[in-house]
């Protein structure tokens, strides 16, 4: 398959290259490195990049910014970061992305865990995450020729350096196991699913 990953250059997109690269053609983009420059929050830039790469038999987003920290002291636009970046960015990548998908293809976005297991400070990321799942689950019946899900992932071992204090007690998963779970989405049947690798 020639599959097109937006945030492949990132921790859980290098693992999904690696799982990946053997047996697809992958299109490999950041937002800065990679072999491909592309702006989920940009539609112009999406459709300049699957313009580069021509049709594609899977979409893979793994890429999005958010807001983390108490709503004690947040401003409207920190919140907003979530939903203009890894929200409205994402469901950018499929309004765009579904033009650019051979008849049977697949869109795959990201989630995560906060959806439904709350942090401190994490109520940007469970807004979204939540809003990402519904919208693949919502989409996923108006869409007959091509799939859509998400991955879910729990925080990945890779990133506790950084994000670990926000997780106490949580099951920290590898990014291999991560991966697995895109591979499901883009190779699998599922639609409208959302794999969660808690
Ligand atoms: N890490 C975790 O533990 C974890 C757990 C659950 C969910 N997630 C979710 O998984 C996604 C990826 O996380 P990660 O930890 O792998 O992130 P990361 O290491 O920071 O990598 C982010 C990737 O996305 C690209 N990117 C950033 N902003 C972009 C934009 N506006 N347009 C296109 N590409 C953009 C980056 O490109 P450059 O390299 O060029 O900057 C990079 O390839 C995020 O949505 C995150 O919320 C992560």
């Amino acid at each position: 398959m020639n599959i097109a990953i937006i945030g492949a250059t990132g921790t859980i997109g290098k693992a999904i290259v690696s799982n990946m690269e053997n047996r697809h053609t992958l299109f490999k983009a950041g937002k800065n490195q990679g072999d491909y420059q592309v702006d989920i929050t940009s539609t112009d830039s999406l459709n300049r990049f699957f313009n580069d790469i021509g049709k594609v038999d899977a979409i893979i987003s793994v890429a999005g910014d958010l807001h983390l920290g108490s709503i004690e002291d947040m401003s409207v636009d920190d919140f907003n970061v979530g939903l203009q970046s890894k929200l409205l960015g994402q469901v950018k990548v499929a309004l765009t992305g579904q033009k650019y998908l051979h008849e049977g293809g697949s869109i795959t976005l990201t989630s995560g865990i906060v959806s439904e297991q709350p942090i401190a400070g994490g109520s940007n990321p469970a807004t979204v995450n939540a809003a990402i799942d519904a919208f693949v689950r919502g989409a996923a019946v108006d869409l007959p020729k091509v799939r859509i899900n998400s991955v879910s992932p729990n925080v990945v071992i890779e990133s506790l350096p950084n994000y670990g204090p926000f997780f106490p007690g949580f099951e920290a998963v590898p990014t291999k196991r991560v991966a697995l779970a895109y591979q499901r989405s883009a190779e699998g049947p599922m639609t409208g699913y959302t794999f969660k690798v808690w």
